[in-house]
């Protein structure tokens, strides 16, 4: 289990607050602050149901170095949502996550929708705050992949930014050692009861905002980040390192240098290790209406593990 995985138990992970050599080498190896530009993320496709052995190699490595590719496909007809499924499955991103909103194949369609109950923001035209997907999932079932494809930009807006926790963890760490004990800590934020009229759909959910997989399989040691910006229905521990390493992090997604910024084009879209990311709101009209298909998976891009332990 992800709860027990904390640093005493991972002994070869350079995100053990024991190891401080660990960290120091692997920072080196990675250059500290590595901030990614479009060109550094980029890979071309020519046929996403059948990725070149280059292809595939281009998009693992920028995954081993960022956490996160983006991937563009040279014909952007293509938009059969089979070839989410498809790319997933070359990249070994298996177990698809299927979540309250997802569509039958467990892929969601995120478009402005009626909803009925409750309104999921990301069903909407709305801005969407800073998070790492299935934040509010149970520990053993954490979303680890996500692959986005753009099938329509809208007319206007609905930028993404992200940034890879890889980046959060070393500020952090860097700032204060007990800022990274105070998240790793099994009750560091907690999520309430989800309740659908007066009926509890999802249970209150505790867990680490930072978490390393165990010393087990093929993702040993990776580092996981589960984290909500929003100010309304999270609770975070009431200590003051908590409160300031919470604080700290949403300094440094305020900082526009710190992130990667990108507008999906048709055709475009992104793989990543669930890394941190919001989408600014837009705008659009019936016959420009943004269409995104998301795929959320429990294993992360194929190889992304080694990069900790190289
Ligand atoms: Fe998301």
């Amino acid at each position: 289990m992800l709860q027990q995985a904390n640093q005493s138990i991972v002994a070869d992970s350079p995100f053990s607050l024991d190891d401080n050599a660990a960290y120091l080498q692997w920072c080196e190896q990675r250059q500290r602050y590595s901030q990614p530009a479009l060109n550094d993320l980029q890979v071309s496709i020519k046929d996403p149901y059948q990725l070149s052995v280059d292809e595939k190699a281009a998009i693992v490595e920028r995954c081993k170095s960022f956490n996160m590719a983006v991937y563009q496909l040279r014909d952007p007809g293509i938009k059969d949502k089979s070839l989410v499924h498809a790319l997933g499955k070359q990249l070994s991103m298996k177990n698809l996550d299927a979540n309250i909103r997802a569509d039958e194949d467990s892929v969601s369609s995120l478009e402005v929708r009626e909803q009925a109950g409750n309104k999921y923001i990301p069903y909407t035209n709305k801005a969407l705050s800073w998070h790492t997907d299935g934040y509010y999932n149970p520990l053993e079932k954490q979303i680890f992949g996500i692959i986005m494809h753009c099938v329509r930009p809208a007319a206007e807006g609905g930028v993404n930014s992200l940034l890879n926790p890889e980046n959060v963890y070393i500020r952090l760490r860097d700032e204060n050692p007990a800022y990274l004990e105070a998240l790793m800590h099994p009750e560091a934020m907690t999520i309430p009861d989800n309740v659908e009229a007066g009926k509890v759909i999802r249970e209150a959910q505790s867990g680490p905002v930072f978490m390393i997989k165990p010393p087990v399989g093929s993702e040993a040691g990776r580092l996981h980040m589960r984290f909500s910006a929003r100010k309304r229905n999270i609770i975070w521990r009431d200590t003051p390192d908590t409160l300031n390493a919470v604080d700290m992090i949403n300094d440094l997604l305020a900082e526009e240098k710190n992130v990667f910024k990108v507008r999906l084009e048709a055709g475009q879209g992104i793989i990543c290790n669930n890394v941190l990311h919001n989408r600014a709101a837009f705008s659009g009209s019936d016959a420009q209406k943004r269409l995104l298909y998301r795929a959320r998976y429990y294993g992360a891009v194929a190889g992304a593990a080694a990069m900790n332990n190289e």
